[in-house]
């Protein structure tokens, strides 16, 4: 049976924010991707969204605060972290940076690392239920371990059904993609850990300019491995038409005769990413294998289109 999918009025956030404080986990909607939500400060709270996740418990969670202020109880914000906050948050960015010794969140959430991952996000209704709740969340994406991540309020209730005491409704997300998450370093570098719904092109308007995190790197983000956001079927990319048998993911013209799903048919990229994975979802019912249009990497936002290939990349990775 799915959770209960509640409405996102004023009922709604403050059924949630009841569920937060018993210790229960909540789907709660966000910008970006839907998330698994719960008390950042309890470890049984955190180990219970590990278990739900099946998510191996190295890989830490994102906490999510309503404020800068609330950030700062946790985390250490250098000049360069504070300039990100100041000119991202609320939005989606999460910035990864030193722990606050003695601050609310547990050790479980951030894995036991000395490092926290933080974001304001934008969403109304998660804005209302931090603030409601009055302290941090942890909230992965509410999505099985390296599944592809939620955007409506019904892949939380499928998915997670007997994890969630609810699952608020906050439509579709409007951006589709996960936050993009910064390391800023000593040095005054800016380390990319993820790419995502935030693009070089804003860094690049305030002078920043990012390195993407690799093997060697000071600082990488435990959840990016290989293979995730895996659909069951298999995954061709940049193809051009679909071979028979296969469904197609569009993007732009439309082959003739091909069946399956157009992420944005005049070519929009912020369209394609909100409609992302949802696509993925829905034909990933239909069918075992899809073939994927190439999605170019230019124009005036063509870091978004490497984010959205980031994910297609790895969803078709065996
Ligand atoms: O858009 C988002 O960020 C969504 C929504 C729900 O807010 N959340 C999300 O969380 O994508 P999750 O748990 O699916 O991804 C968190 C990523 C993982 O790859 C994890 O390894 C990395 O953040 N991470 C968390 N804490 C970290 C830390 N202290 N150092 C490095 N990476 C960290
Ligand atoms: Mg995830």
């Amino acid at each position: 049976m799915a959770a209960p999918i509640l409405a996102g009025g004023v009922s709604g956030v403050l059924a949630a924010v009841e569920a937060l404080r018993a210790g229960q986990l909540v789907g709660l909607p966000t910008e970006t991707v839907y998330g698994l939500a719960g008390d950042a400060r309890r470890p049984d709270v955190v180990a219970a969204i590990y278990a739900a996740k099946r998510r191996p418990a190295f890989n830490p969670l994102i906490v999510h605060v309503a404020t800068l202020d609330q950030a700062r109880e946790l985390a250490g914000f250098g000049p360069l972290a504070l300039r990100l906050a100041e000119a991202f948050w609320p939005g989606p960015l999460t910035l990864v940076l030193p722990v606050n010794a003695g601050g609310p969140v547990c050790e479980l959430a951030r894995a036991g690392l000395d490092t926290v991952a933080v974001r304001v996000p934008q969403h109304p209704l998660a804005r209302a239920v931090i603030a409601t709740f009055g302290a941090p969340l942890v909230a992965p994406s509410a999505n099985l371990s390296g599944q592809v991540s939620p955007t409506r309020a019904e892949h939380v209730a499928v998915d997670l059904a007997d994890a969630v005491a609810l699952v608020l409704d906050g439509g579709p997300c409007g951006q589709g993609l996960e936050s993009t998450i910064l390391a800023p370093t000593a040095n005054g570098s800016l380390l990319r850990l993820r790419k995502g719904s935030l693009g070089t092109e804003a860094l690049a308007a305030l002078g920043m300019r990012v390195t993407d995190a690799g093997p060697g790197s000071q600082v990488i983000a435990p959840g990016m491995t290989l293979r995730h956001y895996a659909p069951r079927a298999r995954l061709r990319l940049n193809a051009g038409s679909p071979e028979p048998g296969e469904l197609f993911l569009g993007f732009g013209a439309w082959p003739e005769g091909a069946r399956g799903l157009n992420l944005s048919a005049a070519g929009d990229l912020r369209e394609a990413a909100a409609n992302l994975f949802g696509y993925l979802r829905s034909l990933d019912g239909q069918g075992d294998a899809i073939a994927v249009a190439s999605i170019p990497q230019v124009g005036p936002e063509a870091s978004l289109a490497e984010a959205i290939n980031d994910r297609l990349t790895r969803a078709a990775a065996r």
